[in-house]
């Protein structure tokens, strides 16, 4: 028996044995395997990688604040934005107003009409010459010996300088409206003190006078330019206060009418002699004004008769106590010697200068 248990404990410790090689084996075919080196292996160098990049985005970083510190500083402002404009609306109203004194400071600069004892009045033609029609126009003025002003542009003056020395030989006046009908109101001053350069240049260049007057196309510009223009120049800027709207072409008659009863002593008449219907009124309206017993003269003598009447009592004071009652009923008229803009200033230069019909009617004539 004893010798059967030994043997059994023998099989017993050799199958032990081999049993536990057997699950060594497969152990050791585990241990082997790459998977575990590798895997320490690569999580150090991620996180090395991790730390080099990180460093790039720190670099940038610091670019994104730069560009946000002034977003933030607009930001401030922001609210401060309607505090700002009220400081800038009083300071646009304030230049204009310091151009505003400067309107009484030029009494003279700027004529509508004129105060006058006598019947006299001033027939105004503007845009020309016309190389067709301005010949008639001399022709009836010449035939009942009535003056004109024509205010001319330095355009037309260029292209038709023998009308420009008919006009002076036969006793009218030549003014100046620009070199080709410029809006005043709309240029700087650089900008029309070239024009009305090259305007009275042409204008001397054809009939040897320089121009004493200036009548602003749409009777645009206010008071402190015809201010400028006669310190510049020494030209007044004559304006109307008997509108005819020729221009509309209402009818040769309606343009007869208007001129002739509209007309009062000192009158300054508005017509283009640029149109064929105007050119026909003419006649009509010279002969009407004549019959109502006005005398034609040219602006500047209208002006100057102002300025005489004006003066007549200044020479009177020192006489005698019995002269004194002229002095005394003419002192009033001393004041407003000249119509200086009145009404035709204003709705003219001011109240839509540019829907003046006087404009609208050059500007479409002017390309002719
Ligand atoms: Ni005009």
């Amino acid at each position: 028996m004893k010798a059967r248990v030994l043997s059994h404990l023998a099989v017993v410790l050799i199958l032990s044995s081999c049993s536990t090689v057997k699950e060594i084996s497969p152990e050791g075919e585990q241990q082997p395997g790459p998977v575990t080196q590798p895997a320490a292996k690569l999580t150090p160098a991620i996180p090395a990688e991790k730390l080099t990049k990180p460093t790039k985005p720190a670099v940038v970083l610091p670019k994104k604040p730069v560009e946000k510190v002034p977003a933030v500083v607009p930001t401030e402002p922001v609210p401060n934005v309607p505090v700002p404009p009220k400081v800038e609306i009083p300071e646009k109203p304030v230049k204009p107003v310091v151009d505003t004194p400067a309107k009484p400071q030029m009494p003279g600069s700027r004529v509508s009409r004129v105060s006058v004892s006598d019947k006299v009045v001033a027939l105004t033609f503007d845009d020309g010459p016309h190389g067709g029609l301005t010949p008639r126009v001399l022709d009836i003025l010449g035939r009942y010996n009535a003056k004109g002003t024509f205010f001319v542009l330095g355009k037309n003056a260029k292209s038709n300088p023998a009308l420009l020395r008919r006009m002076v030989s036969s006793g009218h006046e030549v003014g100046s409206h620009t070199w080709n009908h410029m809006n005043m109101s709309r240029n700087s001053r650089g900008m029309i003190e070239a024009d009305l350069i090259r305007t009275n240049e042409a204008i001397v260049s054809a009939c040897g006078v320089t121009p004493r007057v200036m009548r602003p196309p749409y009777g645009a510009g206010n008071a402190s330019l015809a201010s400028w223009v006669k310190e510049r120049f020494g030209s007044t800027t004559v304006l109307w206060d008997v509108d005819t709207n020729d221009w509309r072409k209402p009818g040769v008659q309606t343009v007869i009418n208007r001129a002739v009863n509209g007309a009062r002593p000192g009158s300054i008449i508005l017509v283009h002699d640029i149109h064929k219907s105007t050119v026909d009124a003419v006649e009509g309206i010279v002969k009407g004004l004549q019959a109502r017993g006005f005398r034609l003269v040219t602006v500047s003598e209208l002006m100057n008769k102002g300025r005489s009447y004006a003066r007549k009592p200044a020479p009177v004071i020192p006489a005698t106590p019995a002269i004194p009652a002229i002095p005394s009923v003419s002192e009033p008229e001393v004041p407003a010697p000249v119509s200086i803009e009145p009404n035709p200033v204003d709705n003219t230069a001011t109240v839509g200068a540019d829907s003046s019909p006087e404009g609208e009617a050059d500007q479409s004539d002017s390309a002719i």
